[in-house]
């Protein structure tokens, strides 16, 4: 009984110790907030563009941006900008970054206050912006690959190369769902599915966060862009979406309450309007969803430009003054401003003559240097020294070409064409052969991805890497680095010469876009992409097909007369690797769509349909219509191993209440070589007063069989899993019965709540 007393005692001093040094924490703060003037508090409150900081002297090949010191002594000195982002052109080696860092934060500190300056930077699928940095698949390759602590690991390695480079704050991950494929940010996304990017997301934040945030191993996370940014109507950039509040709940919000529910430290704001509210207005959204439903306690910063532009784009405000006040009252911390002091003179201006109270905006400020504080910027501001040591490891190229090898899907394969054999001659074509930054995409040393001389030195197109394998006879290809090349889209070779060729491989797709610049009016794959891979069937030899792009860009026109189609996204640095590899047997494939590839531009519709839209009707005329009919369904993809699933068992046929149930299924290799097996198990509600979906991912596993094998897998559901949202977000659960479905086994279950 002692015993346990003194361990009580020292139990309670040691957390009362605890909580006195937070207190201290806290005491830091407010002591600190109490010194600031308005001016300095507002400064906190803004962030700049480090371009605006610079001067750009006009080269041949474009605008070289200098570092202005003038110019960044005004905004730390006279305007005490709390926060600076991005890079003034491309990529900085790691040295300049450390100088560039350096010199803010010497200026910092020679400020009265001393406050650190919080640098945030894009390293959206890796380090963007530092050279040397390994770019791994962009998210919508990841989720393909099924495995959640792959992506902690990749997250990983992105918050060290980051925070080397002296950066601790990055703009990642995107949490948008992707509903609509002509979005040009589709590729950003972890796919149609909120379970997916609900569980990779969370992954992500983990990978960036979890050792803490003082660690030199850690960064700062920013979910992105809160909320409903990723479905606009017109499939546009920034442009209007209109999404009912239930289907916001059901589609858009559990993938940020994930990211919240994982520890996420900061948030930004979808640029764009739903329902005719720009988001950057919303206190509903804000205050009343984010903060209060949600329960986010960290730090919400804009995005781009985007409280002038409730001014001059969304045209609610009429003044950008009014633009101000609106958005700080509906729950920004931080404003991406980022190319002028507007955002500073209105502000200081609302609060002096009492239009925003002081109060309101001690929140944010708070927010923001707690943020700093984690971060460890008021210990060591600059650069650290540990942190360089984890920069372009060798083991990170191998995890670049692992995660690319598996983001790699393979959808089709007649007569088992592929793996090719490697001793015969083979006809590369397309604008993708030999362009590093089609593989690349966007975000990728520089903002659009598409400058082909920005890439390091050893990287490799897919003609280096057969170059590098092959005979030279055994080659036959003219594709030139330039992506939009006219060589690229014409078979520029002799009868004799191609009929000496034993397969033609395509590498189609689009070339590096980003936001805006990536819009499109058609889905369909560019029209002088389809007519060269109509040219190459015509020679009427066999034809391998990797589609390097975003987003599913439409193939139908031609598709049939193709004998294997790999489907690559965007595979990044190792991703010519992975491919050939993928083409020649290297490795056995196992990446399985996260989105549906649909066959028809007015024909887009996600797995997750409703019953209504799945029903195939006959028309008097007989003309069928109706149905999910696309060119590839959500979680396709083969291997060059055969498994069957079988055996399907669910441990009880009625669930009650909080009670669980056990799914369990045999699964099979009985091909020839070993292999992962990607298996997604899907939940029915058959009947709910809401109209149902025809079926939603509910789990998934990637399972290694040897060739073979058999093994039984698990996976346990409870209600948490077979409850629906209202629009208020009121988690509704109702009696019924209930499908699991794996493959094409499905066993049901009857379930009350
Ligand atoms: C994008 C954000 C990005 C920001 C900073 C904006 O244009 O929408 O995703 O984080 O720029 O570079």
């Amino acid at each position: 009984m002692i015993l346990k007393q003194s361990f009580l005692h020292i139990f309670l001093v040691f957390t009362s110790l605890i909580i006195h040094i937070d207190l201290c924490a806290q005491n830091d703060i407010d002591i600190l907030i109490n010194k600031m003037s308005i001016e300095e508090k507002v400064g906190q409150m803004t962030q700049l563009n480090l371009g605006f900081l610079s001067s750009s002297t006009n080269q041949h090949d474009g605008k070289i941006k200098q570092i202005d010191s003038n110019k960044l002594i005004n905004a730390i000195k006279n305007y005490h900008v709390g926060s600076i982002l991005n890079t003034a052109g491309t990529a900085y080696s790691i040295e300049k970054w450390h100088k560039i860092l350096t010199q803010i934060q010497d200026i910092a500190m020679t400020t009265e206050l001393q406050i650190p300056i919080l640098y945030g930077i894009d390293a959206i699928h890796g380090v963007t912006y530092t050279k040397g940095s390994t770019l791994f698949p962009h998210n919508i390759g990841l989720a393909a690959t099924r495995n959640p602590s792959l992506i902690r690991e990749i997250a990983k390695v992105t918050a060290k190369e980051t925070r080397a480079s002296g950066i601790r704050w990055n703009f990642d991950p995107v949490l948008d769902i992707g509903r609509n494929p002509l979005w040009p940010r589709f590729c950003e996304t972890f796919g149609e599915d909120p379970y997916l990017v609900s569980s990779m997301g969370s992954e992500i934040i983990k990978g960036y966060e979890a050792d803490g945030l003082s660690n030199y191993t850690s960064v700062s996370s920013c979910m992105k862009h809160f909320i409903g940014y990723s479905d606009p109507k017109s499939g546009k950039d920034r442009t209007e979406a209109y999404i009912s509040d239930i289907t916001l709940w059901q589609k858009h919000i559990p993938s940020f309450k994930a990211a919240i529910d994982a520890g996420a430290s900061t948030i930004m704001i979808n640029s764009s309007m739903i329902n005719d509210v720009p988001v950057h207005s919303s206190y509903e959204l804000l205050t009343n969803l984010l903060r209060n439903n949600l329960g986010f306690k960290g730090m919400i910063v804009t995005d781009w430009e985007d409280i002038i532009r409730l001014h001059e784009r969304h045209k609610i405000a009429s003044s950008p003054r009014e633009a101000v006040k609106i958005a700080i009252n509906a729950g920004i911390d931080m404003s991406m401003v980022p190319n002028s002091y507007s955002f500073c003179e209105h502000l200081v201006d609302l609060v002096r003559t009492g239009e925003i109270p002081e109060t309101r905006i001690n929140y944010s400020v708070r927010r923001i240097l707690e943020l700093k504080k984690k971060l460890g910027l008021f210990n060591n501001p600059y650069p650290e020294k540990e942190a360089f040591k984890n920069f372009a490891l060798k083991e990170y190229k191998t995890l670049a070409l692992n995660s690319a090898e598996q983001s790699l899907v393979l959808l089709k394969n007649k007569n088992q064409i592929l793996p090719l054999p490697k001793d015969k001659k083979y006809l590369l074509l397309g604008p993708a052969t030999n362009c590093l930054s089609a593989l690349n995409g966007c975000w990728s040393y520089s903002w659009q991805g598409d400058k082909e001389n920005v890439y390091p030195e050893d990287g490799k197109t897919i003609l280096d890497v057969f170059k590098l394998r092959f005979k030279k006879n055994q080659i036959l290809c003219k594709a030139n680095n330039q992506y939009s090349n006219p060589k690229n889209f014409v078979i520029n070779f002799s009868e004799e010469e191609i009929n000496k060729v034993d397969y033609v491989i395509l590498f189609l797709g689009e070339n590096a876009y980003a936001e805006s610049p990536g819009n499109i009016n058609d889905l369909k794959l560019d029209y002088n992409q389809i007519e060269l891979a109509k040219k190459a069937i015509s020679t009427g030899k066999k034809i391998i097909l990797v589609l390097i792009q975003g987003r599913p860009r439409i193939i139908s026109d031609f598709s049939e007369n193709i004998d294997g189609i790999i489907n690559a996204s965007l595979p990044g640095s190792m991703g010519a690797q992975a491919i050939v590899n993928l083409i020649f047997g290297d490795f056995n494939p196992s990446g399985t769509l996260p989105f549906t590839y649909p066959a028809n531009t007015g024909d887009i519709l996600t797995y997750d349909h409703k019953n209504l839209s799945a029903m195939i009707r006959t028309a008097p005329n007989k003309r069928k219509y109706g149905g999910y009919n696309p060119e590839f369904k959500f979680g396709d993809g083969l291997s060059y191993s055969n498994f069957s699933v079988s055996e399907l068992k669910l441990s009880k046929d009625t669930l009650i209440k909080s009670e669980k149930i056990n799914v369990s299924f045999l699964v099979t290799n009985y091909g020839l070589i070993d292999g992962n097996k990607n298996i997604d198990m899907f939940i029915k509600d058959h009947f709910a007063s809401l109209a149902p979906d025809v079926k939603n991912l509910k789990g998934f596993k990637k399972v290694f069989l040897k060739a073979g094998e058999k093994k039984t897998i698990n996976f346990e559901i409870d209600k948490n899993d077979l409850f629906f949202y209202d629009e208020n977000g009121i988690k509704l659960f109702e009696e019924g019965i209930f499908s699991i479905q794996i493959e094409d086994e499905i066993k049901s279950f009857y379930f009350i709540p």
